[in-house]
């Protein structure tokens, strides 16, 4: 929706040359110090997807700081998705290419309920390798993704490519 738009793009930082040079880094930290903001962007988000979400998946690490308090405030289980060696066993992995290297994301199918219908979080849609990885992880363990939430979406970097044929909901696009 426009106001959760306008709400998040008013509360962003660009950090030039962050990480590396030539990246333009954009900060969601001044929304979430921003007590108000924080609130209307949680509310608005429970408000989208109340009663057609049985969990919500939190990707490693930011996308844990929007999962969290969404579960809370619609009384529903939150999932972590975590990085390679994070979770205790046992659990499922998958590897993905990055640019230089590899990453792996992983999740304890315990924590999934089989057929639940699942809400995917976090803060930036990029290449689409963390969320395509977490994506298949969910389902590996029985449930289904019933949308993918990112609060930003650089679309450049070609992420929605890697997610056809779902609902994305990217609350502001660059
Ligand atoms: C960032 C971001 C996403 C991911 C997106 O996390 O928060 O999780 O990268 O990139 P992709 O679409 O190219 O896969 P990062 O790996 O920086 O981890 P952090 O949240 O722990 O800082
Ligand atoms: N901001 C935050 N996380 C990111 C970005 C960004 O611009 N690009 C890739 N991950």
């Amino acid at each position: 929706p426009e106001s959760l738009t306008r709400l998040v793009l008013s509360h962003l930082r660009e950090i030039p040359d962050f990480p590396e040079p030539g990246v333009l880094f954009r900060d969601i930290t001044p929304l979430l110090a921003d007590g108000g903001a924080f609130t209307e962007l949680v509310d608005g988000l429970a408000d989208l997807y109340r009663g057609r979400i049985d969990a919500v998946a939190g990707l490693e690490s930011r996308g844990f700081i929007l999962a969290a308090p969404l579960a809370v405030r619609l009384g529903i289980g939150m999932i972590t998705v975590r990085k390679g060696g994070k979770l205790p066993g046992p659990v499922i992995g998958v590897d993905y290419a990055l640019e230089y290297g590899t990453a792996r994301m992983e999740l304890r199918p315990e924590t999934v309920t089989l057929g639940a219908r699942v809400l995917v979080i976090d803060d930036v849609l990029a290449t689409g390798g963390t969320a395509a990885a977490s994506i298949s992880l969910i389902e590996q363990a029985g449930a289904s993704v019933a949308a993918i939430c990112m609060l930003l979406e650089l679309s450049d970097l070609g992420g929605r490519r890697q997610l056809q044929g779902r609902e994305v909901d990217s609350i502001v696009i660059f």
